[in-house]
């Protein structure tokens, strides 16, 4: 089992990756993948949403204790939607804690800034493990104007920098950065004893994350960070035609696929 304390002790890049259902947990979780983020990515990866923001608590919830039902060995984090933390300090602790109680998720992860760093302090204390996520955070693509990239200047990079401090101090066990510049990730990394997961981050954080649907070539338009290692979404289409065809040649169901039941016949078709 791993463990947000384990996670640190790994003596090779920590793998993170996204899931929101039991099915594709189960296969996440066979693989040996360290964590299951269940993302608020949920939104536009399966969800049909335009982005993360309509993501509800109960979808969140719902799709998190599925993916406990799916996973055995991998740590699962529920990542918290679009304003259930942050707004009201019971409500917030409320909301996360619904995440370990209700649906069995072992941490929750918080989309970060320097009004999480309370937050991450008071969870911790009330047992809920706290992933922290600095720089881009797509909660923000209104501000942002885009899901650009973040700390490209030196002034902005120490911001990130000083959160992370301020959120390890806090109590937060990770640390996931997402499309910041490489060397800028290099550098925080070395300067936090947590370990740091990087997406769009560069190869010297401590571990990677990528959203599960991409990596398994369902992402229709993959963010420059990404890469696609499978074809799922080609052999569901190739899965799902050779059965419409089937059915519409009569060639299914076929004998071995039905059953006769003896002396059930001469049916009165009256009654
Ligand atoms: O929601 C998500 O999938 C994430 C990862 C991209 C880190 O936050």
């Amino acid at each position: 089992m791993t463990t947000t304390r384990g996670l640190r002790d790994l003596d090779r890049p920590i793998t993170m990756l996204t899931a929101y259902d039991a099915l594709t947990a189960r296969i996440v979780d066979d693989a040996g993948i360290d964590v299951i983020l269940v993302g608020d990515s949920m939104g536009n990866a399966v969800l049909g949403y335009e982005d993360t923001l309509p993501v509800t608590i109960e979808e969140a919830t719902s799709h998190t204790a599925a993916v406990v039902r799916g996973a055995e060995e991998a740590l699962v984090v529920a990542d918290m939607p679009f304003l259930s933390v942050g707004v009201d300090d019971s409500e917030t602790v409320r909301n996360a804690g619904r995440m370990l109680k209700e649906a069995g998720a072992d941490a929750v992860k918080l989309e970060s800034g320097p009004h999480t760093v309370d937050l991450t302090e008071r969870l911790t204390q009330l047992g809920i493990p706290v992933m922290a996520h600095l720089g881009l955070t797509p909660q923000h693509v209104n501000q942002l104007g885009g899901y650009t990239r973040q700390g490209t200047t030196t002034e902005a990079a120490e911001e990130i920098l000083s959160l992370a401090r301020d959120h390890e101090e806090a109590g937060a066990f990770a640390l996931v950065l997402e499309h910041v510049p490489a060397n800028v990730a290099a550098e925080i990394t070395a300067a936090l004893d947590i370990p740091t997961i990087g997406i769009g981050a560069g190869p010297d954080c401590d571990g990677q994350v990528l959203v599960g649907t991409d990596v398994m070539g369902f992402g229709e338009e993959l963010p420059p960070f990404a890469e696609q290692f499978g074809d799922v979404a080609g052999e569901m289409r190739a899965a799902v035609d050779a059965y419409r065809e089937a059915v519409e040649d009569g060639e299914f169901p076929a004998a071995e696929h039905s059953h006769i039941e003896e002396g059930v016949d001469d049916l009165d078709p009256t009654e």
